[in-house]
């Protein structure tokens, strides 16, 4: 017997997803495959999602309910719906419940400038985890969507791709990676979201399809400046 992964790592978790498109759509029908307990929701309603639900088994609920006793909740809304989500979004989530935010900022295609992110010099992320007043572990911004889906090897595959992770919350980023593993990635531990400006849009790592080294080698290289094409 080897103890790669924990009892713990694999045991059923609760997971809570706000945001039911490309990202969120694909992470529920993932999870759920890998047998957890997803309850998936958008901005239109439950009953708009009857047939994402009815696909994989998650319960569609409305944005305010999708973090109850949840002890992992993604967010993967675009960067503008954030100040709108639901005041107390991760209210009955666990105590220790860890954050995702799959977030780019689009401020000239999709977001419109957002001054708290430039003016105030922060990271995407910052900026997320002061809206929803929570911190965040960044992860899978830079991961093609239907990667989750075609792209999941198991551990050891040569052709295994890495995923950046950046958070403040190391016991959160733990479960966090253990979950990527659990999906088919290896993931390379990026630092605290004051470093996440290392995976953002427009950096060597963002849409990169490479295995661990390649990445590391990616973040290494990017600039702090964000890219002219990222500025609102
Ligand atoms: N697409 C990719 O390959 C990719 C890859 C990495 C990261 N990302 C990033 O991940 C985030 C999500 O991307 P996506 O492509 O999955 O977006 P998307 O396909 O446009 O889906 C966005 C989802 O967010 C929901 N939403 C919007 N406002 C909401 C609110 N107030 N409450 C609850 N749900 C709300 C939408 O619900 P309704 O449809 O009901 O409005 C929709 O289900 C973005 O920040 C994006 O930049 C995307």
């Amino acid at each position: 017997m080897h103890a790669r992964a924990s009892n713990r790592e694999r045991r059923v978790m609760k997971i809570g997803i706000i945001g039911a498109g490309n990202i969120g759509g694909n992470l529920t029908r993932r999870l759920t495959a890998l047998g957890h307990e997803v309850a998936v929701a958008n901005s239109r309603g439950p009953e708009t999602l009857h047939d994402l639900a009815e696909e994989t088994g998650a319960t569609a609920v409305r944005a305010e309910e999708a973090a109850r006793g949840a002890e992992v909740v993604v967010v993967t809304v675009p960067v503008k719906a954030v100040p709108g989500l639901p005041a107390g979004l991760l209210d009955g989530a666990a105590a220790d419940v860890a954050v995702i935010d799959t977030g780019n900022y689009y401020p000239r295609e999709r977001d419109g400038r957002i001054d708290g992110i430039e003016d105030g010099d922060v990271t995407e992320s910052r900026w997320t985890e002061r809206q929803i007043g929570h911190p965040v572990i960044k992860a899978f911004n830079g991961t093609y969507a239907q990667d989750i889906l075609d792209r999941h090897r198991p551990a050891g595959d040569p052709g295994r791709q890495a995923v950046p992770v950046s958070g403040d919350d190391e016991a959160a980023k733990r479960v966090v990676r253990a979950l990527i593993d659990e999906l088919g990635f290896d993931t390379v531990d990026n630092g605290g979201i004051d470093d996440s400006w290392r995976q953002q849009p427009g950096t060597p790592v963002y849409g990169l399809r490479a295995g661990a080294d390649e990445v590391r080698k990616a973040l290494a290289e990017a600039s702090p400046e964000r890219p002219e094409a990222f500025r609102g």
